[in-house]
């Protein structure tokens, strides 16, 4: 069911229930953090594996400090430049926090999200939410409340319906690990956006074999339908005889079945528009989805994660 009604979700909460959570990157599947029942819920509705820790999210930083030991002096200088915002910042947990949601981990991953909703749930609760993005694992993040709706409405209370996500794609996760500070995730807010502020950062290279992160998985945020990325006219050649559905960046190719991210070529809303659009071409009558990639600056790095992530080969 898909509400309105803030009392209600705070109160479905309060009662160790599980709903789906406006946020300004996308809908959140939240519950108690502190609870370990609940949390253990959130994994079967996602279909989760245990090795992948959840996000925390609250807000305000007094509150982070009820559940982490420490915040190191450059995540301290993070989160007064960029929360509430769509960073996360991994810290040491103190041991209120589930094993479950750490996965075992000594750290914990925080957020304070901008969404006005989002933050009056908060503040209407004694605990933290824990909230991984609200779709069956390894799909396309949702971003709207009707995605969430569709995909896990017969699983959780209610979704909040909070509109159309302004970022749309997920947060930043940073690490610090020996003095030095390290982009698990790209995500909305840039890398350059945080160099502006602390200085050369690291940005990991995912990995799938040790993931750190499971959106560091090679294959993750994938639409069900075969996603080819390259130059669109070379594989619109090459696959010609199929049916094919086009994800331009910025351009018209003028096919009937094509998506066009930003016709302006801003990257802010190519990612505000992403998710979106992969889910639209994966609901079309098509064989394969053939994608182009944007330019790698910016925002651009972070859609192009996404992109590149949903076309790699499934290995499960
Ligand atoms: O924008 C977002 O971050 C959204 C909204 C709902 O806040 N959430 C989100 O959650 O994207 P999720 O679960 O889809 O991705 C969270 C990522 C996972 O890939 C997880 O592995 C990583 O955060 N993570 C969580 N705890 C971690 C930790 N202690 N160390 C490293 N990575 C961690
Ligand atoms: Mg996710």
């Amino acid at each position: 069911m898909i509400t309105q009604d803030l009392f209600y979700v705070i109160d479905c909460l309060r009662k160790g229930d599980l709903v789906g959570l406006p946020t300004e990157t996308v809908y959140g599947l939240a519950g108690n953090a502190f609870d370990p029942q609940v949390v253990s819920r959130i994994f079967e509705v996602k279909n989760r594996p245990h090795f992948d820790p959840l996000i925390v999210h609250t807000d305000r930083i007094e509150k982070v400090f009820g559940f982490v030991e420490s915040m190191p002096p450059q995540a301290i200088i993070l989160a007064e430049n960029f929360w509430a915002g769509a960073i996360t910042l991994v810290l040491p947990r103190k041991p209120i926090i589930p094993d479950l949601v750490t996965s075992g981990l000594e750290t914990v991953a925080v957020r304070i999200p901008n969404h006005s909703l989002a933050l009056r749930v908060l503040a209407g609760l004694d605990f933290p939410l824990a909230a991984p993005s609200a779709n069956p694992f390894g799909y396309v993040s949702p971003t709207q409340a009707q995605h969430v709706e569709e995909q896990l409405g017969t699983k959780i209370s209610c979704v909040l319906d909070g509109g159309n996500c302004e970022i749309g794609i997920e947060s930043t996760i940073v690490g610090f690990e020996n003095e030095q500070v390290i982009i698990y995730r790209q995500g909305g807010i840039t890398v350059e956006q945080i160099e502006a502020i602390i200085g050369q950062v690291q940005v990991q290279a995912h990995s799938s074999s040790q993931p750190k992160a499971a959106g560091m998985l090679a294959s993750h945020y994938a639409p069900k339908k075969p996603f080819m990325i390259g130059q669109i006219p070379f594989l619109l050649e090459k696959y010609g005889k199929q049916k094919i559905g086009v994800l331009s960046f910025e351009k018209d190719y003028g096919l009937e079945k094509q998506i066009i991210l930003s016709k302006k070529g801003n990257l802010a809303e190519a990612a505000q528009r992403l998710f979106w659009a992969m889910r639209e071409l994966d609901g079309m009558d098509i064989d394969l989805i053939i994608s182009e990639l944007a330019p790698e600056i910016g925002l651009g790095r972070a859609i192009n994660d996404r992109l590149q992530r949903a076309g790699a080969e499934k290995k499960e």
